[in-house]
């Protein structure tokens, strides 16, 4: 039990869920996180004697015990509310951000027009929260961030792990049955600089121990 004391006190901000970034009144423009690994994260990490603030993005999950929850709905608004929450021992980064949102929100629904046979969108960048968080003067002591690859897992992740400066990368293969977005088990491959570790095919909820364990080690 000496991994699960160890996070005992400390205080871990756990951002989960999709983003969605608005295009008009009545639409955005979202993705098929759940947020169920990061509620569990959360939810494994306040059972462990963490001071857990979950901010978590538009999702259909009750809020777990002993947490501590801010919801957002979009990049912007999960970058403001991660940001608010610091200073912490530790962040998890396991929500799905959107990498692009629409240059403007339109005012009114955005019409049909008589001739138009398409539609352009123009999106911009959105700031990188987990870069951002492991670059800040008041970083964590561990910035965990989550990879959602479909192809070339080690290379990518690694990649993200050097870019973003973080401590350790979760990585999942997306688009397979029974791991990714919706599912309610997951595979994961953790990597930090000179390791790495396979955790599953098992639940989110027992994934999610097994990587509180992992940070626990690396703290
Ligand atoms: N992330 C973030 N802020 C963003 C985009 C992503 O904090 N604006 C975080 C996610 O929470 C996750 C990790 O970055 O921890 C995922 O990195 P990203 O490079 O966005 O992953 P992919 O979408 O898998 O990247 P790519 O589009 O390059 O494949």
């Amino acid at each position: 039990m000496a991994a699960a004391d160890a996070l005992a006190g400390l205080r871990i901000v756990v951002s989960a869920g999709p983003t969605y970034e608005d295009l008009d009144p009545v639409r955005f423009i979202g993705n098929r996180s759940s947020g169920k690994m990061g509620f569990a994260i959360a939810a494994a990490a306040a059972r462990r004697g963490a001071q857990v603030l979950l901010v978590a993005g538009p999702v259909a999950l009750a809020t777990p015990a002993g947490v501590q929850r801010v919801d957002v709905r979009s990049a912007a608004q999960m970058h403001d509310a991660v940001l608010a929450g610091l200073p912490a021992d530790v962040y998890v980064g396991a929500a799905a951000v959107a990498d692009f949102t629409p240059r403007q929100v339109a005012a009114g629904k955005i019409k049909k027009r008589d001739g138009e046979d398409g539609l352009t969108l123009e999106l911009v960048r959105t700031r990188d929260i987990l870069a951002d968080v492991a670059g800040h003067a008041r970083r964590p002591r561990l910035v965990v961030g989550f990879a959602a690859e479909t192809d070339s897992v080690d290379s990518n992740a690694r990649a993200k792990l050097v870019k973003k400066k973080v401590d350790l990368i979760a990585a999942n293969r997306v688009g397979v049955e029974g791991s990714g977005f919706e599912s309610d088990d997951n595979a994961l491959v953790v990597y930090w600089n000179g390791g790495e570790q396979a955790l599953g095919p098992a639940p989110k909820t027992e994934l999610a121990d097994r990587l509180l364990d992992l940070v626990a080690e690396r703290l």
